[in-house]
């Protein structure tokens, strides 16, 4: 039985891929067979040379790489329509932005999981003093966006 089984691996979409964090989930996507989606800011004369590189390490390892604005909306949709997971690695002043990925996702309505750049403590079981706790309150309002919309999460 066991070799005609077939498993469908989910697509997966990563933002900030290309970032501290989000390019070993990139990497490690790509070791586990699924196909992976990287949205990404578009290059230009600004570009490290670092980032430079790790696009074309990417494209070397087959990861589709979107060139994109996190305001462009439809762009954004048709991305989502073509993955099952999303997974954000945004850094931490773009914690907000991810507003428009949610507003994205609920328009494509097919997101199996959504894992938002939440890398750090739990932020509904800690208190920190105020200024971590201020940073702490924006990833609560996206979880709690999230929780709204009725979309999956981790
Ligand atoms: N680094 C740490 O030590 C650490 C520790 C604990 C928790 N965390 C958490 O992990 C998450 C990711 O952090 P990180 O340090 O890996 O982030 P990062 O490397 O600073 O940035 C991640 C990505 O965010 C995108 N980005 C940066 N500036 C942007 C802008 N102005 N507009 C749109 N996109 C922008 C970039 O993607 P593109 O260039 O591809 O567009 C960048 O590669 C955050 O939630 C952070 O709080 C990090």
């Amino acid at each position: 039985m066991g070799s005609t089984e077939t498993t469908t691996k989910d697509k997966i979409l990563i933002f900030g891929g290309t970032g501290y964090i989000g390019k070993y989930m990139v990497k490690a996507s790509i070791s586990l067979g699924h196909k992976t989606y990287v949205y990404a800011r578009p290059i230009s004369e600004k570009t490290s040379l670092s980032k430079l590189q790790l696009h074309k390490e990417f494209q070397s390892l087959s990861v589709i790489i979107v060139q994109g604005e996190l305001d462009e909306h439809e762009k954004l949709v048709s991305v989502i329509r073509e993955v099952d997971v999303v997974i954000s690695a945004l850094a931490y002043p773009q914690v907000l932005d991810q507003f428009k990925i949610i507003d994205a996702i609920k328009v494509a309505g097919n997101i199996k999981r959504f894992l938002p750049s939440d890398f750090g403590c739990e932020e509904d079981r800690v208190k920190p003093l105020p200024p971590f706790d201020n940073f702490l309150e924006k990833k609560r309002r996206i979880r709690r966006a999230i929780e709204a919309a009725g979309i999956p999460y981790t």
